[in-house]
């Protein structure tokens, strides 16, 4: 079978390939799924406006994110499990990102624990945290991302519950025994209950999270802490205040609440009030390196893709997920040559229509 030409074709590949339960958990979002597909329509409806007659014989993509060298602006979206779309989940993310020289971003609700993944991989990895009810687990869950290596804390501020995602209540959807919650076995009890997600998250997660649960976490770690989950330059400015590294403008890929802003739309105001206080970066619907030279034009640093490395994660596995990385780095360094911007730094909103 001939190799997918783009992440669409990936997309479809993998739907034919898992099951629909599974299908529907990784595509599904909140609701009418509306921002769900705002995400995708947000960048597509976005117009570039060009320059000719720029050398662009050599597009340069390198940079850093928090200091760390990248081979080009993206990482891997935090996503849940893994293991559901290929046996061998994080893990083949882990070799598939150090070898692209990008950042993996490894879920707390990973199906391979932090340990196994810093066993496997070279590359630097993020962890995403989920504050547990239990501050114990939350404080050992940040040791033990500290002790493996990890280079940041991604904390998740837009899951105090699930969405309400009507394709996993229609499936059933459950996450199979096999599975295992790979950062979390040793502390809690697993019955088959808490293999449903919105369970789990409405019994551990806490919901009473605040600004002032971010200083808590800044006084048990010296990690530096990105912020996922910022819609509005309100609260990006309170995270600026309450010393962040970085902001993920997000919205779960429209898998919270729905309706809300794309992030293409919400990116311009929040990286125009942050002002280079924090790094800046954005995800959702990030589909091609169209996309990506629009996400840098309108002041991200770097996006973040998640559904599409698990569709190629189900398709081929490790190969699967370094071909959509090479694929995106390929299409990003095409479309600034033709759009007359060799090098990243020159990229900004007059890039935009
Ligand atoms: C996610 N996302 C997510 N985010 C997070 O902080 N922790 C998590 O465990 C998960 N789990 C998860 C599972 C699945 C199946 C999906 C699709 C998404 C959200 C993810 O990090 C990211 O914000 C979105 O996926 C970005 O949108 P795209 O690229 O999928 O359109
Ligand atoms: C999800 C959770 C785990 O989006 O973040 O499925």
């Amino acid at each position: 079978m001939s190799v997918p030409l783009n992440l669409r074709e990936y997309e479809q590949r993998a739907r034919e390939l898992l099951p629909q339960a599974t299908y529907d958990y990784y595509a599904g979002g909140a609701g009418d799924e509306l921002t769900v597909r705002e995400n995708e329509q947000a960048w597509a409806g976005l117009r570039l406006r060009p320059r000719v007659l720029v050398d662009v014989s050599a597009c340069e993509t390198a940079t850093t994110i928090l200091g760390q060298p990248v081979t080009f602006p993206l990482l891997t979206a935090p996503c849940a499990f893994n293991q559901l779309a290929h046996p061998d989940g994080e893990l083949a993310v882990a070799c598939a990102t150090a070898a692209a020289g990008v950042i993996q971003t490894l879920s707390t609700m990973a199906s391979r624990s932090m340990e196994e993944v810093t066993a496997a991989s070279t590359g630097t990895r993020w962890f995403q945290l989920y504050c547990h009810r239990d501050r114990e687990i939350t404080k050992a869950l940040v040791e033990r991302a500290e002790a493996a290596g990890f280079a940041a804390l991604c904390l998740t501020v837009d899951v105090p519950a699930t969405g309400n995602r009507e394709r996993d209540f229609r499936n059933n959807f459950q996450v199979p025994a096999h599975i295992p919650l790979a950062n979390l076995v040793q502390y809690l009890p697993f019955g088959q209950d808490e293999m449903a997600l919105h369970y789990y998250a409405s019994k551990q997660f806490d919901a009473s999270l605040t600004w002032e649960s971010l200083e808590w976490l800044r006084s048990i770690t010296r990690l530096p802490i990105v912020v996922k989950g910022v819609l509005t330059a309100e609260d990006a400015l309170l995270a600026v205040q309450h010393g962040v590294a970085g902001i993920v403008v997000s919205n779960h890929g429209g898998r919270q609440l729905d309706s809300v802003i794309s992030t293409a739309d919400a990116l311009p105001e929040i990286a125009t009030a942050v002002q280079g206080q924090a790094e800046v970066y954005v995800d959702g619907g990030i589909r091609r390196g169209t996309d990506i030279l629009k996400a840098l034009a309108l002041g991200a640093r770097a996006v973040l893709i998640g559904r599409p490395y698990l569709w190629a994660l189900a398709v081929n596995g490790e190969a699967g997920v370094t071909h959509v990385l090479q694929h995106l780095h390929d299409d990003l360094k095409l479309s600034m040559a033709l759009a007359g911007y060799p090098k990243l730094s020159d990229i900004g909103p007059q890039l935009i229509c």
